[in-house]
């Protein structure tokens, strides 16, 4: 049996100003019909022995999450509530402790909710050749081969082979750049992906190995749950004082039992605009433009249009994204920074 949890309670703060605290990146529709959220649930479909998901989001999420599923004729089995950001190893192990309580230990397949997968076919059959090294016990991870000295994913180096993978010689989360040359260079790196499958108990046992504090904050938290509608909230004092830390961290770095499962399935993260730009079809003068926009003489352009009419002339490289409230424009390079501005803008509140 293997149960998806799916992970929705990041910011997606790189997306702004689309990508809102009251609407984060993984609610939108940025690449395709339905929204990043939608699709990862459809892409779950055909998957042998697969459940209902467990969704894990923040609690001014959950009209959202459950809405959204249901339009595309799809429930959670459950939807865990979290009052506050605890980043991904406390919401893994509420879902863990979740499937445990109900006396089972299925495979968990950890899935963000704000990736984009061209290739649904290659995606399970990776799921499914992890399958067995989880059964044996192992915190599988799926790889990505890497073609940037990206500093915002994990990195895993590849040791001996396995069935379908090899071993974790290595996991580094988030190198700085020097180091992401040097793995990229070396040949023997994979992007972590994001996305995990391991047995619910050996995610607990790991944890309580590495970070029993999170574990503890979880439990008690899990323990003072209470239901409301179709949701199950998590005692909020309790959870408030769990450690704030990655699974990435938490976990994946210090384990001994990790194994990684190569994955070609077309992965992106969408993390920045320019993440989106690259993957979507853009126009002949290479630009990218949604809703009403004018593009005279420009180049390498992204336009984001609301409801009205935006145009722009003999510029290249820029990000345009326009919304109700707010109008952004950056230069392509500079879209990882696109956070700063959220930061100032949280400072002035
Ligand atoms: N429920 C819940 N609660 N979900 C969360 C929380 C939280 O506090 N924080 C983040 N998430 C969700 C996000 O919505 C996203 O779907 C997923 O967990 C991963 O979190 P990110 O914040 O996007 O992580 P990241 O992109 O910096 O890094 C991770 O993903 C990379 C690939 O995209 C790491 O796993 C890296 O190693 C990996 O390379
Ligand atoms: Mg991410």
């Amino acid at each position: 049996m293997m149960i998806p949890v799916i992970l929705c309670g990041g910011t997606g703060s790189r997306l702004w100003p689309l990508s809102r605290d009251a609407y984060p990146k993984q609610f939108l529709a940025l690449a395709g019909s339905q929204t990043m959220l939608q699709a990862t649930a459809l892409r779950l479909d055909g998957l042998p022995e697969v459940e209902a998901p467990i969704l894990v989001c923040n609690e001014s999420h959950r009209f959202a999450a459950a809405e959204q599923l249901q339009e595309v004729g799809r429930a959670a089995q459950s939807i865990l509530l979290e009052p506050c950001a605890r980043n991904t190893a406390p919401a893994i192990a509420l879902a863990a402790l979740r499937a445990v309580e109900q006396g089972q230990d299925p495979l968990l397949l950890v899935l963000p909710a704000d990736h984009v997968v061209a290739d649904t076919a290659a995606f399970q059959q990776s799921v499914s050749a992890a399958k067995k090294l989880a059964e044996d016990g192992l915190l599988v991870t799926f790889g990505i081969v890497p073609t940037c000295a990206e500093t915002g994913y994990g990195y895993i180096r590849s040791g001996d082979a396995l069935a379908g993978g090899w071993k974790v010689a290595e996991f580094v989360e988030k190198p700085d750049l020097a180091t992401a040359e040097k793995y990229l260079a070396n040949g023997d790196y994979n992007w972590n992906s994001g996305m995990f499958l391991f047995r619910a108990s050996r995610y607990i046992e790991e944890l309580a190995q590495q970070n029993p504090a999170i574990l503890d904050a979880c439990r008690a938290a899990l323990a003072g749950a209470a239901r409301d509608l179709d949701f199950t909230r998590v005692d909020a004092d309790a959870f408030r004082r769990c450690p704030s830390d990655s699974v990435d961290y938490a976990v994946m770095e210090k384990t001994e039992s990790a194994a990684v499962v190569p994955m070609q399935a077309g992965w992106s993260d969408v993390g920045s605009w320019s993440a989106l730009w690259e993957l979507a079809e853009r126009d002949a003068n290479d630009n990218l433009l949604r809703g009403d926009v004018l593009a005279e003489d420009s180049r390498g352009c992204l336009v984001h249009g609301a409801d009205r009419l935006v145009g722009i002339l003999g510029v290249q490289d820029l990000v345009v994204v326009d919304t109700d409230d707010a109008l952004m424009v950056a230069h392509k390079s500079r879209v990882q920074d696109v956070k700063k501005l959220v930061q100032r803008l949280k400072q002035n509140e």
